[in-house]
């Protein structure tokens, strides 16, 4: 507080000895007397104060720990059956390599000299693997014929499975003779392919016998003193 200057100091030396002294209760006025002042009142209540920021949030809490697997459930209705499925696409053919291969069968007899006019002269036994193949047969040896008169021909065929071919032909031989006697034995081949023979086992066979109509039966002979051969290929049509 700054000081009081002297004429203020005057007065208030008067009021303390006159008008202070006479009526201590009464407030100075105009005058700031702070030598000796009465009790105050109290004081009025402060201006409202700030209005107060308000907390943050608290952190989230932590998960809890998994709880126990339940039991299983009950199982459920079958469902309806499905719509047919779109067709699948054309596949490759397989590749059989045991197919791939030529398989050749060959059967050999030496020296048969078999005299049989009407019969079974040979036999060679195969395996057709596939329905839709050709049976390729050849069969090379010595035949002969003799006529006498009327008996003049001989025939050799040969049969698959006691059959003989019809898809495309038969597959046959004969041996005509004008001269009677007439002695010779002649290299031959009977040869052809067959069509369409079911798979499987398939008995192939030399025979002789009638030549077609019109013809008295020869003396016949096979495989004379000679290596005769029946070869026997399945191959594509
Ligand atoms: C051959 O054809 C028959 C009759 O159709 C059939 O049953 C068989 O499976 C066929 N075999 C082969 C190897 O194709």
């Amino acid at each position: 507080m700054a000081p009081l200057n002297p004429s203020l100091q005057a007065v208030c030396a008067l009021l303390l000895l006159g008008v202070c002294l006479a009526t201590p209760d009464v407030q100075p006025t105009g005058v700031n007397c702070a030598v000796w002042p009465p009790a105050g009142r109290d004081g009025r209540d402060g201006l409202p104060g700030t209005a107060g920021v308000n907390g943050r949030d608290s952190m989230p809490g932590r998960d809890g720990r998994d709880g126990f697997p339940g039991e299983a459930g009950a199982p459920g209705v079958a469902g309806e059956k499905g719509e047919k499925g779109l067709p699948g696409i054309i596949g490759v053919s397989g590749v059989c390599e045991e197919c791939e291969r030529r398989k050749i069968y060959q059967c050999t007899w030496d020296a048969s000299n078999d005299g049989t006019d009407i019969g079974v002269i040979h036999q060679c036994a195969v395996k057709k693997r596939t329905n839709t193949t050709g049976l390729h047969v050849r069969w090379s040896g010595n035949l002969r014929n003799i006529k006498s008169g009327g008996n003049d021909c001989s025939r050799w065929y040969i049969t698959f499975n006691e059959a003989e071919c019809n898809n495309p032909a038969r597959i046959d031989a004969q041996i005509y003779d004008s001269t009677d006697g007439h002695n010779m034995h002649i290299p031959s081949s009977i040869e052809g392919i067959c069509y369409m023979l079911p798979a499987g086992p398939v008995l192939v066979q030399l025979h002789t016998g009638d030549c077609r109509p019109g013809h008295g039966h020869g003396d016949t002979y096979t495989g004379w003193e000679s290596v005769s051969r029946m070869i026997v290929e399945e191959i594509e049509m």
